[in-house]
């Protein structure tokens, strides 16, 4: 019998987790492979959450989150961590998702190790180092390194192309997030008190349009949280509507948010909200405001109009298919188009469209069989 694949699957932060849980799970159910897992928990309860509903158990916890921790202490953690893991474990494949700085480090280290690795989601690129910052590199540094390049679109396996890198190592799988969005859905359905923690916000706000929130994205830490914050306070003056805003854990978004919305009859500040709540959250919104990579891949697939609060975006799909908009981060313009959308039904008809750009949920046997066929 042939000897199994061993893969080591490295991540840190709540988005890995999820567009990761899939992939672990097709890998840990088949027997060509050997499948071992690493978190840096470069997030903690946020990653933790999810580790949780997907029943992820990892081989390796570095725990290194520290609060409000810079990217150069972080980076340098991890290298040293990540590479005593890798050399504990002597894996085939090292598995990466995304461009957060545990992805990143991670591939970099088995580079180091000369180690193939496999960059889940590969390929997305706005075109501009400083947006998103620092994701832009890091993705680029991983499409450098990797030997198997996963991208969810063709679009993203154009951008590859492009830059040169060897088209035989370029493949289009989907996105793992909405194999991810296809399993945490089907465990509501079976199990509704999975997601049923709102309630006592849903009786609150009966009756009235809910707009969902998320920001976090560190090139907003500042004046653009504070736009967002203004923007947020306008839109809480209609008495149609009420936000739910998940307030990410970063003390960069939550002291603005905390000192401009605190108190505000109908904002809903709540913590960080596990997967299946916020899917439900998103089911319930009538339009969703973020500055989020995932979300802006979540919300077409459910027709949830997402305003996008960044000046680029590397998910062009979703604004193509017509279900997402850049908004940038200026309050004038994300309160004109969220009220554009609440008040002219034929603007949201149009928007308001599912759309699955993203994938069709198998990408993670896609890249299971890739990694089979590719070692
Ligand atoms: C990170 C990623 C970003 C990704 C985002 C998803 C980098 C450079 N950034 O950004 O690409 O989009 O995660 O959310 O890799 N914190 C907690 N508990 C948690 C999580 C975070 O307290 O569970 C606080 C800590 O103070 C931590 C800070 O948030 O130091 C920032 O976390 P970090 O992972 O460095 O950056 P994010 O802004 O979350
Ligand atoms: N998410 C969640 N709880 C929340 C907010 C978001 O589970 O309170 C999920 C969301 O469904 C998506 C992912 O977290 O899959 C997005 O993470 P985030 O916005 O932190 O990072 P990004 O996608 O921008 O890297």
């Amino acid at each position: 019998m042939q000897r199994a694949i061993k893969t080591l699957t490295i991540f840190g932060t709540r988005p890995e987790a999820i567009k990761l849980f899939p992939l672990l799970h097709t890998l840990g159910g088949d027997g060509r492979f050997a499948s071992r897992v690493c978190v840096s928990a470069q997030h903690r309860a946020m990653l933790d959450q999810v580790l949780e509903i997907a029943s992820i158990a990892p081989d390796h916890d570095l725990d290194v989150m520290k609060p409000d921790q810079s990217l150069d202490q972080l980076t340098a953690t991890l290298l040293v961590e990540l590479g005593r893991v890798m050399d504990a474990e002597s894996p085939d494949w090292v598995i990466v998702q995304g461009d957060t700085a545990t992805a990143m480090v991670g591939a970099l280290s088995a580079y180091y190790r000369k180690i193939p690795v496999c960059h889940v989601e590969a390929g997305l690129r706005s075109g501009n180092i400083h947006h998103p910052w620092p994701e832009e590199v890091n993705r680029k540094i991983i499409g450098t390194i990797a030997a198997l390049n996963c991208a969810p679109t063709e679009t993203a396996a154009a951008a590859l192309r492009r830059e040169n890198v060897n088209p035989s190592r370029v493949y289009v799988t989907g996105n793992t997030v909405i194999d991810a969005l296809h399993w945490i859905t089907g465990r509501i359905e079976r199990d509704p008190s999975l997601a049923a923690g709102l309630a006592d916000i849903e009786a609150r706000f009966k009756g009235k349009r809910i707009i969902g929130i998320t920001t976090h994205r560190r090139e907003n830490f500042g004046e653009g949280m504070e736009n967002i914050a203004s923007a947020i306070r306008r839109l809480a003056q209609r008495n149609d509507v009420a936000l739910i805003f998940p307030v990410h854990l970063n003390p960069n978004v939550r002291k603005v948010m905390n000192n401009r919305l605190a108190g505000l009859d109908n904002v809903a500040m709540i913590e960080p909200l596990d997967y299946p709540h916020f899917a439900h959250l998103l089911r319930l919104s009538t339009l969703i405001l973020t500055d989020s990579g995932g979300v802006q891949e979540e919300a077409p697939a459910l027709g949830k109009p997402v305003l996008v609060m960044r000046s680029t975006t590397e998910r062009p799909e979703g604004v193509e298919a017509g279900t997402a908009k850049l908004v940038g981060t200026e309050a004038n313009a994300i309160v004109a188009e969220a009220e554009r959308l609440l008040d002219d039904v034929v603007a949201y008809g149009e928007m308001a469209r599912s759309h699955n750009p993203f994938g069709d949920g198998h990408a993670a046997q896609r890249i299971a069989d890739l990694l089979a066929g590719a070692n």
